[in-house]
């Protein structure tokens, strides 16, 4: 239980974790890598080289600090973290280590002088009151997954049964469970965890699902990225009859039941979770306004089958955008970037609708600040990374 001079302690941290949270996660996470290679699977490379999982710890860390008199005002960044820790399978195990780590690189960065027996022994204690917090939640989930029809705990083993080129350079894996046993439900936008052995690595990746449930299997779609370590696997070794081990799905992207018509942005392979979220909507007879932006026709994924969709839903509108025509493909409804006029117009008259978008994040800042000009209301603006959470500001 923290006192009142715990919570204080911390709370005049803040302006210590303004201006320095992200040297201290660095070093914290470099820290903790090297001395802990047992949870160095958990975490992507990638994501630290970029700076985006230290950034998004820092962000964490200083939200909580901030609100540690209100922790819930914290729903949202909370629900983001579960949800991630859920689909790469954090264990409560995984915690004392990130605790030890976190308290140590906080006595190295700020220097003995900031860094009293005080503040660790409240940060200290600040630590475990949210670890609880997040095990706590963690573990219910894993429970709720682990009862519920077609659910399972930890890794399943699957078995690939298909793989489809979507274009030029995204394509789908069919999943099937390997003990032919049934498979848990989820809900559109949400994605799943995929364990691999690559060189004798242990690695993990998310990958959102692109298909609504059905036919007893998963389907994800993956780009491949140049230099990646998993999509690259993936498109080149992975066979059909070979196997792959899945955590379930999880994530908190997801469509919303409502009348509201949907309007559905992706740029990229952001396109994967708004595929399963079309596919649902369509069962309803709300409007769907379907906008996608790629590079080019030849790296457009899924083009035939949204427009066959389009044949058959006269709900559904679709509308595309390509940066630049590659001469060969089937033309964009327009070229280059997507600007305002053209959202808009391509947008329902009426604003008051349920946006989604994802793609990357150059691309997201700029549609979030479309549509709120636009007249969406922001509330209803929702959004996902394809990584750790940052500012879209
Ligand atoms: C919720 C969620 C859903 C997702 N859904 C999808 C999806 O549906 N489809 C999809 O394709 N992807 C999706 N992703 C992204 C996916 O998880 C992977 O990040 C992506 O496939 C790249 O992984 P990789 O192993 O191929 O590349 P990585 O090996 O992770 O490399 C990515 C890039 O970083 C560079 N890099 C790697 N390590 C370093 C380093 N140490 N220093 C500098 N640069 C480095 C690589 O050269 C490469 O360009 C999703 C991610 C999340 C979080
Ligand atoms: C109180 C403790 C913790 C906090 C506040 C915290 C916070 C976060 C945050 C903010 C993210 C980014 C979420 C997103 O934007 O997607 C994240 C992701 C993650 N966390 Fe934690 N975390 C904690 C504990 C742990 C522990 C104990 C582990 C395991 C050792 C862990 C492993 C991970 C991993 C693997 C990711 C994804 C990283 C990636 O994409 O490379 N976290 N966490």
């Amino acid at each position: 239980m923290l006192t009142a001079s715990d919570r204080a302690i911390v709370k005049a941290t803040v302006p210590l974790l303004e201006s320095g949270g992200e040297t201290l996660t660095t070093h914290f996470y470099k820290k903790m890598l090297d001395e802990y290679p047992q949870v160095r699977p958990l975490f992507n490379p990638a994501h630290q080289a970029s700076g985006d999982q230290p950034r998004a710890l820092a962000n964490g860390l200083l939200m909580y600090a901030r609100h540690i008199d209100e922790l819930e005002q914290l729903g949202g960044l909370l629900t983001k973290i579960i949800n991630k820790h859920v689909a790469l399978q954090i264990l409560p195990e995984h915690y004392p280590i990130v605790g030890r780590c976190l308290l140590s690189a906080i006595r190295e960065v700020l220097g003995d002088a900031v860094a009293t027996e005080e503040v660790l022994q409240a940060w200290g204690r600040a630590y475990q009151q949210l670890a609880d917090v997040l095990i706590g939640a963690e573990h219910a989930i894993y429970e709720e997954k682990a009862q519920a029809p077609g659910g399972w705990r930890g890794t399943r083993e699957f078995t690939l049964a298909a793989k489809v080129a979507e274009s030029s350079e995204i394509t789908s894996f069919y999943l099937r469970p390997a003990d032919g046993g049934q498979l848990l439900d989820f809900a559109p936008g949400q994605y799943i965890g995929v364990q691999l052995q690559i060189a004798d690595e242990d690695v993990r990746r998310n990958y959102s699902l692109s298909a609504v449930a059905g036919n007893n299997q998963y389907r994800i779609s993956v780009k491949r990225e140049p230099r990646g370590k998993v999509s690259n696997y993936l498109h080149d070794h992975l066979q059909v009859g070979d196997s792959l081990h899945l955590f379930p799905p999880s994530g908190e992207f997801t469509l919303t039941a409502s009348d509201k018509p949907l309007v559905l942005i992706s740029g990229g392979v952001g396109i994967t979770p708004t595929l399963a979220m079309l596919e649902a909507a369509l069962t309803t007879s709300r409007p769907v306004h379907f906008i996608h932006c790629a590079r080019n026709g030849s790296v457009h994924a899924f083009r035939d089958w949204v427009g066959g969709l389009a044949v058959r839903y006269p709900q559904l509108k679709r509308f595309y955008c390509y940066a630049e025509d590659d001469g060969v493909s089937p033309a964009a409804d327009a070229l280059g970037l997507l600007d305002q006029s053209r959202l808009e117009h391509w947008l329902p008259e009426e604003r008051n609708v349920d946006a989604y978008f994802l793609g990357p994040k150059a691309f997201m800042k700029v549609i979030k600040r479309q549509l709120k000009i636009a007249g969406v209301p922001e509330k209803q603006s929702r959004y996902e990374f394809f990584g750790p959470a940052c500012e879209l500001e």
